[in-house]
């Protein structure tokens, strides 16, 4: 009986494109509650702590505030306690998610086998499992060797090798890079996703495209589509909403560090637990962790070359400049501004999304030890975070069919600091002008003479 339960559950994580298996979501829902006053903020903090229940925004329940909306996940086991104690305070709330469950696996509609190898290809729109990924990768840089390399950065906690690729074409000039990270948090879907979706729409388009093929004759671009990968696949077999990595603390009793706090910039200062129970659990000590490791050493070494440092999250809709753990600005923030709010201009006109831009401490909340805040302290002038969609109706749920859309807008977003980027290190290298548009630039010039 225990070996065939054994068998059971051990092939249930084996078997591909399969997650959930067991629903331990079910009747969890995810709230949106609205305190009012310093009290509700109290009472609210005292719930979260002591129910222990999945803050999605702030993520830590200090950073509750009132006037400011505040989202949870609350297993069913805790939903009446919790809702008797907010309507016994008065506390407004909204359900935004009414079974996690059933939004989970409305969003997987892959039971049953892998629906990847579409008649055209890989699927952009739907979300991969690692190996798939893994298997993207290779397929990419082997039908496009002329443009992408494959290279690993380092090894995981758990031992899988850290891919990255390089977007380089040939030259015998030297270039400057563009580092570009998804996935540092296990359960924000939607960022490898769009590491991937943007890697596609550099390959389709920078034989045609004026603009990437004049940033590719400066800039290389190296992109990281997973950097957590032991917490992305905990996140398939185990545990959806998991965030962290998964290496082990205090002789096993905890797990995970939250990457995006282990980085040497005022570590562990602000914003962060020296809790290993925590979701913001900052680690042991700056960079304790083999993949933040990784990360610092390859950009460390190539530090002087690096113009921008992106780093994709979901969710919240924000493009945030350094700095996190304090309200100074960064020496450089006008221009740091100025290229956000022309990508979130252009973003906006794609599908009408809104997204705010500005420093982290000041729009979102306080933090230490990210990796924004970290490569601009080391000297890479544009350093970003991204937060994409949605702002809360899904949350780390997003659907699946908002996958192309946020792709979409987010590409024209990031591509708009990239020709930023490179028209204030390259001023010269003007977009190239095709034969045929000069023909025609040339015959409107005529016949404005002429008449
Ligand atoms: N990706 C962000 C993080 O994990 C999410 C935080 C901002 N959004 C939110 N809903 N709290 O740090
Ligand atoms: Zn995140």
């Amino acid at each position: 009986m225990k070996l065939s339960l054994g068998v059971f559950c051990l092939l249930g994580v084996l078997i591909p494109g399969r997650i959930g298996l067991r629903s331990q979501y079910v009747g969890d829902q995810v709230l949106r509650v609205l305190p009012q006053t310093s009290e509700n903020v109290k009472q609210l903090q005292q719930l979260c702590d002591t129910l222990l229940l999945d803050l999605w925004k702030p993520l830590l329940s200090e950073d509750i505030q009132a006037g400011e909306e505040l989202h949870v996940r609350v297993p069913a086991s805790s939903l009446q306690e919790l809702k008797g104690s907010l309507n016994q305070h008065l506390i407004s709330y909204e359900v935004l998610i009414r079974d996690v469950q059933e939004q989970l696996d409305s969003s997987m509609p892959r039971k049953g086998g892998s629906h990847w190898r579409v008649p055209e290809g890989y699927s952009y729109t739907v979300y991969h499992p690692m190996e798939e990924i893994y298997h993207w990768m290779y397929q990419i840089k082997e039908s496009n060797s002329e443009l992408v390399t494959q290279h690993s950065l380092g090894m995981t906690y758990e031992n899988r090798s850290m891919y990255y690729l390089k977007i380089s074409q040939p030259s015998n000039k030297a270039k400057k890079i563009i580092w570009m990270d998804c996935g540092i948090h296990a359960r924000e879907w939607i960022s490898p996703a769009f590491c991937q979706w943007f890697v596609k729409e550099i390959l389709q388009n920078y034989k045609t495209d004026p603009k990437i093929k004049s940033f590719l004759q400066n800039l290389d671009v190296y992109i990281l589509p997973v950097l957590n990968i032991d917490g992305y696949i905990y996140s398939w077999t185990t545990e959806r909403l998991w965030r962290k990595s998964r290496s082990a603390h205090v002789n096993g009793t905890c797990f995970g560090t939250d990457l995006n706090r282990n980085f040497n910039g005022s570590w562990g200062s602000i914003g962060a637990s020296h809790n290993c129970s925590s979701l913001t659990f900052c680690g042991t000590g700056p960079e304790s962790e083999p993949e933040t490791k990784a990360v610092a050493r390859f950009i460390e070494e190539r530090k002087s070359d690096v113009l921008c440092f992106l780093t994709i999250h979901s969710y919240g809709q924000y493009i945030l400049t350094p700095y996190g753990y304090k309200t100074d600005l960064a020496s450089n923030h006008q221009d740091l501004v100025e290229a956000a709010e022309k990508a979130a201009v252009a973003l906006k006109e794609k599908h009408g999304t809104n997204f705010t831009v500005g420093p982290t401490s000041l729009v979102l909340y306080k933090n230490s030890g990210s990796s924004r805040d970290w490569a601009h302290m080391i000297g890479i002038p544009f350093s970003y975070t991204f937060e994409l969609r949605d702002k809360g109706a899904y949350g780390f749920i997003l659907p699946p069919d908002q996958i192309q859309p946020t792709c979409e807008e987010t590409t024209t977003a990031v591509m708009t600091i990239i020709e930023y980027v490179n028209q204030k290190y390259f001023p010269n290298s003007a977009v190239a002008v095709t034969s045929g548009s000069l023909w025609l630039w040339l015959i409107v010039l005529f016949t404005r003479i002429l008449s």
